[in-house]
């Protein structure tokens, strides 16, 4: 399968078969590191919005495949300040790279990129549309834990803005996983997810309690309220602090429930739970890495 100079806008883009070449490419570099592949090679990384893991994870994925990286973090530092547009912008940097990874706030900035820039583009999450690379390392956590994706799992939190769960929701029920959607009224999962998803069958159900969601699914996949994306501050203070998994939430819980969350977490999910045999989430940053080298060496053909 040849993802040399492809680009990896959204989880629609991709074919199942391509999906699980991914994650099966992602073990083998986990199970066995290719050494420098990369070497020469320079990615971009153009971060309009905060970042943590998803910034410093392609970082150390190229450092780990033996090339390099370049870039900004923080529209104000680079020229959009002065007001270049973005476009202007991938055009310069495609000049130095051979790949871009962005992130911006705006809904399909990433596909704009794409379709300027000759290089291959990589979405590392636009506004509350999609984030197709945390996806692949969701997908990659519940595989390695679970030996499965047909799994059973519970979307908790911001399910209208949260770009993390649009492109999970999607990928999951592709591998025909059952899903169960908990928010925050008003922070319901868009209506076109859901109906995008109908074509992979009726597999999806709602439910508000989070302790009996606890006791039945085997993923809880945790989000933080997008709290930027609100047009109005008063809306956030309503639905703020509104649900949160505490040790009691999982009084009942499946033996085999494992937690999930994309991080970063407010206040979403309790302290006390880290040291529970059920939280996965940090394992889950680990598995970042492996699945970034991936994701690199294929769309820049090294793999
Ligand atoms: C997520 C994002 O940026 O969408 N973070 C991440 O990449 N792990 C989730 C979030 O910001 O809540």
């Amino acid at each position: 399968m040849d993802f040399g100079g492809r680009d990896m806008i959204s989880i629609r883009d991709l074919t199942k078969e391509e999906i699980e070449h991914m994650l099966g490419t992602a073990e083998g570099m986990e199970l066995s590191p290719p050494g420098d592949i990369l070497r020469g090679k320079t990615l971009a990384t153009l971060f309009f919005e905060p970042s943590t893991r998803t910034r410093i994870s392609f970082e150390a994925a190229m450092q780990r495949l033996g090339g390099k990286t370049i870039g900004f973090s923080g529209a104000g530092t680079a020229s959009v300040a002065k007001g270049e547009s973005l476009t202007d912008t991938i055009r310069t940097v495609e000049r130095y790279s051979d790949a871009i990874a962005i992130r911006h706030p705006r809904d399909g900035a990433a596909r704009l990129s794409a379709e300027v820039s000759s290089k291959p583009v990589i979405n590392a999450g636009d506004g509350a549309n999609q984030h197709p690379t945390q996806t692949l390392l969701d997908l990659y956590t519940i595989k390695r834990e679970k030996g499965r994706l047909d799994v059973e799992v519970a979307l908790v939190g911001d399910l209208k803005y949260g770009r993390t769960v649009h492109s999970l929701a999607y990928a999951l029920a592709m591998f025909g996983a059952h899903l169960t959607l908990t928010s925050p009224k008003g922070l319901e999962m868009p209506r076109e997810v859901i109906s995008d998803l109908q074509k992979f069958g009726p597999r999806v159900a709602k439910e508000d309690d989070l302790a009996e969601v606890a006791s039945k699914v085997e993923v809880l996949y945790v989000t933080r309220i997008q709290k930027e994306r609100f047009p109005d501050p008063e809306e956030y203070e309503r639905v703020r602090g509104t649900y949160k998994i505490t040790m009691e939430t999982l009084r009942n819980a499946r033996e085999n429930l494992i937690i999930l969350h994309p991080l970063p977490r407010v206040d979403e999910i309790a302290a006390e739970v880290d040291g529970t045999r059920y939280a996965k989430y940090f394992d889950q940053v680990y598995y970042g890495l492996p699945v970034r080298m991936a994701i690199l060496g294929l769309l820049m053909g090294a793999v």
